[in-house]
C-alpha cells in the first residue's frame, strides 16, 4: 500500500467508515500519517490508537474555535506536541547489535529502527560512548550466572553499551526535565543498555548535564568509573588526608580516578596492575606500582588505612592481612564466588570490608566544578571509531587498554 496522502486517507475511512476521516486537515492527517507509520514501522507508539482517534475526532468534529480553523496546524500541533515527538520522524540509526553470546567479532554494525522515548524517556544523539566490563560480559555471556540478567539463551536487550554523552533530540510525552539541545551524559545501566547507537531512549533522570569546558569525549569517560572510585574511596572508604591507599587493578577506569582522589587528599598511593601497565602507572603519579602476576600485595608484610578493589580475588582473611588495624577494604568488583564470602565475612563480623552498591550518577553534579576545572581527568584511551567497537571490546576484555576505552559516535560538532 502506497504511503500517499491519498492512501493514507483512503485507509483512515475504510477503518473508521468514514466517521474521524472526513474533513480531515492536512495537520491531523499528518498526525495519522506519522502515527500509523510507526506502527507500521514497529518502532513502537507512543500514542495509542485511542489517543490517535481522539485528536482526530476532536479535530474532525472540533471545538468551537477549532471549527473555525480546522486545517490550521497550531489547532493540532499543541495537542500533540506532547505525545509526537520528533523521534518519530528519525527513522533509522546504526547501532552494534549482539544477538547471540559468543566472541565479540560476531557483533555487526546493523540498520535499527529509532527508540520511540516513551514517558518519561528522553531521546538522546550518542556522540562518545565507552566500553566497560558490563559490555563484555554482556557480549561473552560470561560469567554465566550474568545471564540471569542479561537473557537466558541470547541478549534480552540486542545492543550494548551503559555510558554516554550526546545531545537531547527529542523529549518523552512526561518528561520535563530537559529541552531538546541539551548537552547530556550519564550512565544508563539503571535504565537499560543500549548506548552502542547513533541514538538512545533513557529515563531523564539517568543523565546529567556536561560541565561546561567538557568534550563529549571526555564527558563520556566520566559517570561509571568516576562514580565507582568516589563512592568506593569517599562515601564507603572515608578517605583521610595524608592516608596510605592500595589500589588493586589500578590501571582501569576505577583506579586510575582512585588515585586522583587520593592524590588530592594528599595520600600516598600504592597501585598494582600488570607489569605492561606499569610504566604507564608511575607516570600518572603512583608512588610505588606492583605486578600482580610477579607478587602478591597481601604477602608484603605492607599495611594500609584504605584498599579500594575493583578485582577483588582473594579471602576476606588474605585481605585483612594488608590493613591497619583501622583499616578499611572496598571491593568494588571481582569474582562473583569471592564477594558472596566477603559478604558472609562482614555479616560474621569483619565490618571494615565493604562491598560497594553503585547508585548511578550520584556525585556528578557535585563534582561538576573539578571536571571543568580539570582538576580531576578521565585518562582516556581512544578515541576510536564506531565501526571498531567489536574489536575494542576484545581489546578491553584481555586488558590492554589504560583508563577508559572511549568511542566516538557522532562528531562533536553535530
Ligand atoms: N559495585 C558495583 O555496583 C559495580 C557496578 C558496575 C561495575 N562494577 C565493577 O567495577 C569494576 C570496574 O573496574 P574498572 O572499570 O576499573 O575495570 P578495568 O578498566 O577493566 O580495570 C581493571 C584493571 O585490573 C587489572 N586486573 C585484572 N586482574 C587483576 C588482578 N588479579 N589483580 C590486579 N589487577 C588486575 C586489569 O588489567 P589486565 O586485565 O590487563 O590484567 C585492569 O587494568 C568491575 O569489576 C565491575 O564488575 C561494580
Amino acid at each position: 500500500m502506497g504511503n500517499t496522502k491519498r492512501d493514507y486517507e483512503h485507509r483512515v475511512a475504510q477503518q473508521h467508515e468514514g466517521k474521524i476521516s472526513e474533513g480531515l486537515s492536512d495537520s491531523a492527517l499528518m498526525v495519522r500519517m506519522v502515527a500509523e507509520r510507526v506502527y507500521v514501522d514497529g518502532v513502537g507508539p507512543s500514542m495509542d490508537t485511542p489517543s490517535v482517534n481522539y485528536f482526530l475526532g476532536s479535530v474532525a468534529k472540533g471545538s468551537p474555535s477549532r471549527q473555525h480553523h480546522p486545517s490550521s496546524p497550531s489547532a493540532v500541533w499543541p495537542m500533540v506536541r506532547r505525545s509526537l515527538t520528533t523521534a518519530h520522524f528519525v527513522r533509522d540509526m546504526k547501532a552494534i547489535v549482539c544477538k547471540r553470546y559468543g566472541a565479540p567479532e560476531q557483533l555487526q554494525l546493523c540498520d535499527m529502527p529509532a527508540p520511540v522515548p516513551k514517558d518519561r524517556q528522553v531521546l538522546v544523539r550518542v556522540h562518545a560512548t565507552t566500553v566497560n566490563d558490563y559490555d563484555w560480559s554482556m557480549v561473552i555471556g560470561r560469567p554465566r550466572i550474568y545471564r540471569l540478567f542479561f537473557g537466558l539463551l541470547r541478549p534480552r536487550r540486542p545492543i550494548p553499551g551503559m555510558e554516554l554523552a550526546g545531545k537531547v533530540v527529542a523529549l518523552g510525552p512526561n518528561a520535563t526535565r530537559w529541552c531538546e539541545g541539551d548537552a547530556v551524559y550519564g550512565d544508563t545501566s539503571n535504565g537499560g543498555l543500549g548506548t552502542f547507537a547513533e541514538l538512545v531512549a533513557v529515563p531523564e533522570d539517568e543523565l546529567r548535564r556536561i560541565p561546561p569546558d567538557l568534550t563529549f569525549v571526555a564527558a563520556s569517560a566520566l559517570p561509571h568509573a568516576l562514580e565507582l572510585a568516589y563512592q568506593a574511596m569517599v562515601d564507603i572508604g572515608k578517605l583521610k588526608d595524608g592516608e596510605r591507599v592500595l589500589i588493586n587493578g589500578a590501571g582501569g577506569g576505577v583506579g586510575t580516578f582512585a588515585l586522583q582522589l587520593a592524590k588530592r587528599q594528599g595520600c600516598t598511593v600504592w597501585g598494582v596492575d600488570t607489569g605492561e601497565k606499569l610504566k604507564a602507572m608511575t607516570a600518572m603519579g603512583f608512588d610505588r606500582v606492583i605486578d600482580y602476576k610477579q607478587q602478591d600485595f597481601t604477602q608484603l608484610g605492607e599495611r594500609f588505612d584504605l584498599v579500594v578493589d575493583p578485582k577483588t580475588k582473594r579471602s576476606a582473611r588474605e585481605l585483612a592481612r594488608a590493613l591497619t588495624p583501622t583499616g578499611r577494604y572496598v571491593t568494588v568488583g571481582g569474582d562473583p564466588g569471592r564477594l558472596i564470602a566477603l559478604l558472609f565475612a562482614r555479616w560474621l563480623g569483619r565490618r571494615n570490608m565493604h562491598i560497594l552498591m553503585l547508585k548511578s550518577n550520584k556525585n556528578l553534579d557535585t563534582l561538576a566544578p573539578l571536571l571543568s576545572s580539570g582538576a580531576l581527568k578521565p585518562v582516556i584511551d581512544g578515541p576510536y571509531d564506531f565501526h571498531e567497537l567489536p574489536r575494542l571490546i576484545r581489546r578491553f576484555g584481555e586488558g590492554f587498554h589504560t583508563g577508559k576505552v572511549v568511542v566516538r559516535v557522532a562528531a562533536e560538532g553535530a
